[in-house]
């Protein structure tokens, strides 16, 4: 086993404390990573409210990470010692059933292993994530992170980036599409880059006015208050996709009812259980989906567009020691857009 260290769910509160962790040692086709940037996701802050310290599986998040290889198995054959990678949200996967022969890893029917918190598929421990100094991955499930990308702000895409990154492209999103994106957070300001780079005609819908001013330095052309009830009943039928990053339970009505006629809503939160009327669906036939994370290929073309249209996340960036402010802070809408913690304070 090799050891590093990294902020790990204390058991009794939210609280991370910093602890020595434990890494495999390298399979032939394993890479060595050492972890410089890890985003935090508001993924990190519902697997701290659902941890069940009795449950016997350490928590230790981050699942969005740049780092540069260290090590590589025998194996190996597209990375050397000293590559720049990045990292996202799964880490391996069946690699024989219908999605993954199709490149939607992240649909593996045998649920792909989870950047933290999965069950490794060959020892079965649970695997512990990239708040740390290293992270140990099979090689297919690391991507080569583009020189022109900034290893700090790029660590987003990897989650928030990929999760609506998949969905706009699948929708066809382009010039002339309408999109609106709710909720501007992580996911949310990096939905409105895509969309605005793709060339749609882009707005945010936000609970938040004092977010106006980012909205418009985004590129978003048009804002609305999902709070004002006069102005999101003007706005009815407006969008041919709607991209709802929002992250807490909430009535999808409201923004069906902005979808155009035989538009989409794409409600990417992690919700549980929602209700909907079926006449919001009903009347405009629309479509309701989801999406999350994304499969390789797609992740791949993903940071190449990021390459080639010079987006990466709008961040705040802090030394990992200060991971508690970080959640604290996230959990109160307090961060724009994205918080990634500076690994290089842990040994
Ligand atoms: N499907 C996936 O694979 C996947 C991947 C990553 C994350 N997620 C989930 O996606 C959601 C968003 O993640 P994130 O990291 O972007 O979170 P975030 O940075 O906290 O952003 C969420 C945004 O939602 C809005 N919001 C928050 N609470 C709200 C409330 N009570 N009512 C209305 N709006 C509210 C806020 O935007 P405004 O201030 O603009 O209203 C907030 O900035 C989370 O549930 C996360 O777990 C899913
Ligand atoms: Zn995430
Ligand atoms: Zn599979």
């Amino acid at each position: 086993m090799r050891t590093t260290t990294g902020w790990q769910a204390d058991g009794t509160t939210t609280e991370l404390r910093r602890t020595r962790l434990e890494r495999r040692d390298l399979r032939p086709d394993d890479l060595a990573v050492r972890v410089d940037y890890c985003g935090v996701c508001h993924s990190d802050l519902h697997a701290l409210g659902s941890h069940d310290p009795d449950a016997g599986r350490p928590l230790v998040p981050g699942h969005e990470f740049t780092g540069v290889v260290t090590g590589t198995g025998p194996a190996v054959t597209r990375f050397s010692a000293g590559d720049a990678v990045a990292v996202g949200n799964i880490v391996d996967s069946c690699g024989a059933c219908p999605m993954c022969r199709a490149g939607q890893e992240n649909f593996c029917h045998a649920f792909p292993t989870l950047t933290y918190g999965g069950t490794d598929r060959h020892d079965g421990s649970t695997t512990l994530g990239g708040y740390s100094r290293e992270y140990v991955v099979h090689e297919a499930f690391a991507h080569p992170l583009p020189a022109a990308l900034d290893p700090a702000a790029a660590a987003p895409l990897l989650c928030a980036g990929v999760t609506v990154w998949e969905p706009l492209h699948t929708l066809g999103v382009g010039p002339g599409t309408r999109v609106a994106v709710a909720g501007l957070g992580g996911l949310g300001h990096l939905a409105v880059k895509f969309a605005v780079a793709l060339g749609a005609d882009t707005s945010v819908i936000s609970r938040s006015p004092g977010k106006a001013d980012d909205a418009r330095r985004l590129g978003a052309h048009g804002f609305l208050v999902s709070t004002d009830p006069d102005r999101m009943a003007a706005a009815r039928d407006r969008f041919d996709v709607v991209i709802d990053t929002i992250s807490a339970p909430h009535d999808l009505g409201p923004y069906l009812r902005l979808v155009a006629m035989d538009g989409t809503l794409s409600q990417v939160g992690h919700l549980g259980p929602v209700t909907v009327d079926t006449m919001d669906l009903l009347v405009g036939r629309k479509k309701l989906t989801s999406a999350g994370s994304a499969g390789l290929p797609a992740t791949a073309a993903m940071l190449e567009f990021c390459a080639e249209h010079a987006v990466t996340a709008d961040i705040e960036l802090l030394p990992s020691a200060r991971v508690n402010e970080a959640l604290d802070r996230l959990r109160r809408n307090d961060v724009r857009y994205r918080f990634v913690l500076d690994m290089s304070d842990l040994t």
